[in-house]
C-alpha cells in the first residue's frame, strides 16, 4: 500500500472523530490561567459588592484598556461571570466560593496554584524523565520545612487544603457514624477545616488537631472564629517521631499521599498502636479507582505529588485497604464522600 493509501484507510478508519477534545486539553490552560488571574486581581471580591460596569471595574483593578473586555468576556464565557447591558456580576457560584468575605471561599488553591503550582508544572516534563520534583525544593530544600519556615505562604498554604477539602469534609462529618465516639484527632490538620466540619455537626465530640507546632495559630485563629475553642485543642509535633494525642477516632486526610510506601506503612502502623480496640481510623483522599482509569482528578493529583514531594503518590482504596489490614485494622471498607475524593475507613 502506498503511502497515500495508507493515509485514506486510516482517515476512513477515524470516520466522523473530531480533533476538538485533543485541542481542548491541550489548551486548557488558557481558561485555568485566566481563572486564576482573576482570582489574583480580586474580580470576584469586587464583584461581590454588586454589579459593576466594565470599564469603570477595570479601572479600579487597574487593567489594561486592550486587555479587559476579552478578560471579562472570556470569563462569562467559562461560566465565572455574567454580563448584562456592559454590566458584569459574579455567577451564583462565584459569588458563594470565591468572594474571600464568605466562610464558603474556596479560593485559596486556587491562589495557591497561582502562585506557586502554575509555574511548577512547566516542568513536568522534567519530573517524568528524572523522578524528581519540580517545586521550591528543588535544590535541596524540604517542602514542609521551608514551607513551616515563611508564615505568609504557610497561612496561604494551611488555608487553601481548607479550600480544596471542603467538600470531604462536610461528607465525613455526614456520613460517618459519629454517635459511637467521643474524641477524635485529625492527624496533619492544617489550619482544621475538618475538626470545625466536624465539631459543628456534632455536640457531643470533642476533637483534637495535630499538625507542626508552627501551624499553631493559624489552627487557633480559625477555629476560635466559630467560637469551637472549649472543644478542639492544637497539639504540635512531627508525626513521625511524636505520639498522637489518645482518642477513639483518627482522621488522615492528604498526608498519606505525601510519603513513600514505606512512609505510609510507618504512619498506619503508629495509628494503629494509638487507637483503643474498636477505634477507628479514616483516610480520605482522591482516591485513585483500582481499576486507574475513571478518576483523572485522583491520577493528576498524584502527578502533583512528584512536582511536590520526593516520594509521595496517589493509591487506589483496594491499596489503602490492604496496607491497613498488613498495619493489623480487622475491617475496613472504602466510601465515597464527594467529587473525587473517597474514604477508607479502617476498624482496629
Ligand atoms: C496536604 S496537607 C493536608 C491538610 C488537611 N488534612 C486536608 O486534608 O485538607 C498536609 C498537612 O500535614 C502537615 N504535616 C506535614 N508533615 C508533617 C509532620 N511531619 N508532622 C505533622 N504534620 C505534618 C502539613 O503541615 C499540612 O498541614
Amino acid at each position: 500500500m502506498t503511502e497515500l493509501q495508507e493515509h485514506a484507510v486510516h482517515t476512513e478508519r477515524a470516520g466522523h472523530a473530531s480533533p476538538e477534545r485533543i485541542i481542548q486539553l491541550g489548551l486548557a490552560f488558557w481558561g485555568s490561567k485566566t481563572l486564576l488571574s482573576a482570582v489574583e486581581l480580586g474580580v470576584f471580591a469586587q464583584l461581590s459588592q454588586g454589579q459593576r460596569d466594565g470599564e469603570e471595574l477595570a479601572a479600579t483593578l487597574g487593567l489594561h484598556p486592550r486587555s479587559w473586555r476579552d478578560f471579562f468576556d472570556a470569563l462569562v464565557a467559562l461560566g465565572m461571570l455574567e454580563r448584562e447591558n456592559g454590566t458584569y456580576r459574579n455567577t451564583p457560584e462565584t459569588d458563594l466560593f470565591l468572594d474571600p468575605a464568605k466562610p464558603s471561599y474556596i479560593g485559596g488553591i486556587l491562589e495557591m496554584a497561582n502562585a506557586r503550582l502554575y509555574a511548577f508544572w512547566g516542568s513536568l516534563t522534567d519530573g517524568l524523565r528524572t523522578g524528581e520534583l519540580q517545586n521550591e525544593a528543588r535544590h535541596g530544600g524540604d517542602f514542609f520545612a521551608d514551607l513551616h519556615k515563611d508564615p505568609e505562604r504557610l497561612k496561604q498554604f494551611l488555608h487553601a487544603m481548607t479550600g480544596l477539602s471542603a467538600g470531604a469534609h462536610a461528607a465525613i462529618a455526614a456520613k460517618f457514624d459519629w454517635g459511637r465516639y467521643r474524641a477524635f484527632t485529625d492527624v496533619g490538620c492544617a489550619e482544621g477545616g475538618l475538626p470545625v466540619t466536624i465539631a459543628l455537626a456534632h455536640d457531643h465530640l470533642t476533637g483534637a488537631g495535630f499538625d507542626l507546632p508552627s501551624a499553631q495559630p493559624h489552627f487557633e485563629d480559625y477555629v476560635r472564629s466559630f467560637g469551637l475553642e472549649d472543644r478542639l485543642t492544637f497539639h504540635g509535633g512531627n508525626f513521625f517521631e511524636d505520639e498522637l494525642p489518645a482518642s477513639d477516632v483518627i482522621t488522615m486526610g492528604h498526608i498519606l499521599h505525601d510519603w513513600n510506601v514505606d512512609q505510609k506503612r510507618q504512619l498506619l502502623a503508629k495509628v494503629y498502636d494509638t487507637l483503643p480496640d474498636g477505634g477507628a481510623l479514616i483516610v480520605f483522599e482522591a482516591l485513585i479507582d483500582d481499576d486507574r482509569r475513571e478518576n483523572a482528578f485522583g491520577l493528576l493529583m498524584s502527578l502533583n505529588m512528584l512536582i511536590e514531594t520526593p516520594g509521595g503518590f496517589d493509591y487506589t482504596g483496594a491499596d489503602c485497604q490492604s496496607w491497613m489490614r498488613d498495619a493489623g485494622f480487622r475491617e475496613t471498607y472504602v466510601q465515597h464522600l464527594a467529587g473525587p475524593d473517597s474514604m477508607v475507613v479502617g476498624i482496629k
